[in-house]
Formats: structure tokens, C-alpha cells, sequence
């Protein structure tokens, strides 16, 4: 299958200029997942509850059609970041859209700095979906530090995680490559770049999105400075063998009741 990721440069605010260059970077190219980056249209750099509030949108907003176009003009499964409001919380989310049909939302499990102060903690069990028979796992940025986050996924049976990003940190890529070996899985981690001065706060973001293999291999990394669009086949079915030799199975061998606290 042909897994992607879209590494954009948003502008904090402007979700119809990200959409638009999201767009032109697509241009006529095909796939089965494309990822996109945490909170691609909305920019990251929140200076309040109620800035967040306002660039929030339910699950079937303009973030939700633009997304569900994409999924049609790509033909691709998309995951993609997105402040997602519902009743009187705001979520950092992603969602899960195929064939012009949003699935699911995931709401991000584990808040990185600020995002606690606007977002709510995701209160949505980790899920795997079953889409044309490939099994894909939705984590968001900062929950790759938790491996159970990993591991509960891989458990369920995925067999990509698909995982919006909005890095500060330089430490995530290496860490997926242990991530995707420990767990024998394809992980699509998609980030952005640019930087966001706002109020107190200056980021800049990392890039380097990236697609790793089951052995940990590092099969595509993008710039750490450009918007980029980069898409690979792989074969998803490699992720159901858990063995690393005729010895050993990474799943099989766990020692559970040594796991005991
Ligand atoms: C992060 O979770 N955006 C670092």
C-alpha cells in the first residue's frame, strides 16, 4: 500500500491559506494513508482558552469537508490534526476520514506544556481501525513518550500508527525507530515547520517527518525546514509477524506475570 505524510507550514489562524497550500503540495498525487500534521490548519502557538475556543470546530466543520475532499481527490485514508470542539470542551484531535466519510475522531491522550491549559485530555479509549483491511492506529505527538501508547496499539492490532505531530523536541524520530521495532510496526509520524512567535512563547518546529519500518528502519525523513510531501509503498502485512528470529516473538514472549507493580 502507499502510506504518506504532508508536512506543511501553517500560518497561525489562517486554516483557509493552510488548506489552499496543503492542497497545492497534494497536486495529483494518489495514496491509501496520508498523514498530516496536529493542528495542520489551525497553527499550535495558543495565547488563551478563548483563542482556541474560537478556531475549535465540531467534528463536521470546515477542517472535516476540507479533509473529506482531500480524502477524495487523493483516494487516500487521511489523518490529520484538528481543535476539536464538543459541548464546552476543546479536544487536541485528529481525524480519521475516508472516502469522503469521517470515521472517528482521537483526542489526544497526553497534553505537552501549555495544551493544558486549552485542551481537555482525550477521554476516548486508544482504537484501531479496520479500513479496507489495513489496521491503523491513531496516536498524537507527545503520546509517543509513553510507549503503552505503542504498545496498546500495536496490541490491538495495528499495524501503522498514524501520528500528527507538532515537534519542538529533537528526540521523537529516534525514539519511533524503538517504537517501531519493539512493537514490529509501520509508524507515519507527520510534523510541520515554520516558527510561532506568539505572546511569550517562540517555537520552532522540527520537521523531519518520517515513515518507519517494522525493523526500526527509517524508510523516508523529510526536510527539517521545508513544507514536503513524500509518499512510499510498503507492505503493511510485514507487521503481523512479531518474530525477530525462530526464537523469539516480541508479543509471544513477554513475561506478564513479571509486569506485575
Ligand atoms: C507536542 O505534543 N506537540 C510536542
Amino acid at each position: 500500500m502507499k502510506v504518506g505524510y504532508i508536512q506543511n507550514s501553517p500560518e497561525f489562524g489562517e486554516k483557509e491559506k493552510n488548506f489552499k497550500d496543503v492542497f497545492n503540495l497534494v497536486g495529483d498525487l494518489k495514496a491509501d494513508l496520508l498523514v498530516l500534521p496536529e493542528l495542520f490548519a489551525t497553527g499550535y502557538t495558543f495565547k488563551s482558552e478563548k483563542e482556541a475556543e474560537k478556531l475549535a470546530e465540531d467534528k463536521n466543520g470546515l477542517t472535516s469537508r476540507f479533509l473529506k475532499d482531500l480524502s477524495r481527490k487523493t483516494s487516500a485514508t487521511v489523518v490529520a490534526g484538528f481543535a476539536e470542539r464538543e459541548g464546552d470542551k476543546i479536544y487536541n484531535s485528529s481525524l480519521i476520514v475516508s472516502r469522503g466519510k469521517v470515521i472517528d475522531t482521537y483526542r489526544k491522550i497526553h497534553l505537552f506544556n501549555k495544551e493544558k491549559l486549552w485542551f481537555s485530555p482525550g477521554n476516548k479509549p486508544l482504537k484501531v481501525y479496520d479500513i479496507d483491511g489495513v489496521k491503523i492506529g491513531v496516536m498524537i505527538c507527545f503520546d509517543w513518550i509513553f510507549p503503552e501508547v505503542s504498545r496498546t496499539l500495536a496490541l490491538k492490532g495495528a499495524q501503522i500508527i498514524a501520528h500528527p505531530c507538532n515537534l519542538v523536541l529533537p528526540y521523537c524520530q529516534k525514539a519511533m525507530t524503538t517504537r517501531c521495532l519493539e512493537n514490529r510496526i509501520f509508524a507515519v509520524t507527520a510534523n510541520r515547520v515554520g516558527n510561532e512567535k506568539r505572546g511569550k512563547d517562540d517555537f520552532t518546529f522540527t520537521g523531519g517527518s518520517q515513515i518507519t519500518a517494522t525493523d526500526g528502519k527509517v524508510l523516508s525523513s523529510a526536510s527539517t525546514e521545508e513544507s514536503q510531501i513524500d509518499i512510499i509503498e510498503i507492505d503493511e502485512s510485514k507487521a503481523n509477524n512479531k518474530a525477530i528470529n525462530d526464537y523469539n516473538d516480541v508479543f509471544a514472549d513477554r513475561r506478564l506475570e513479571y509486569f506485575e507493580l
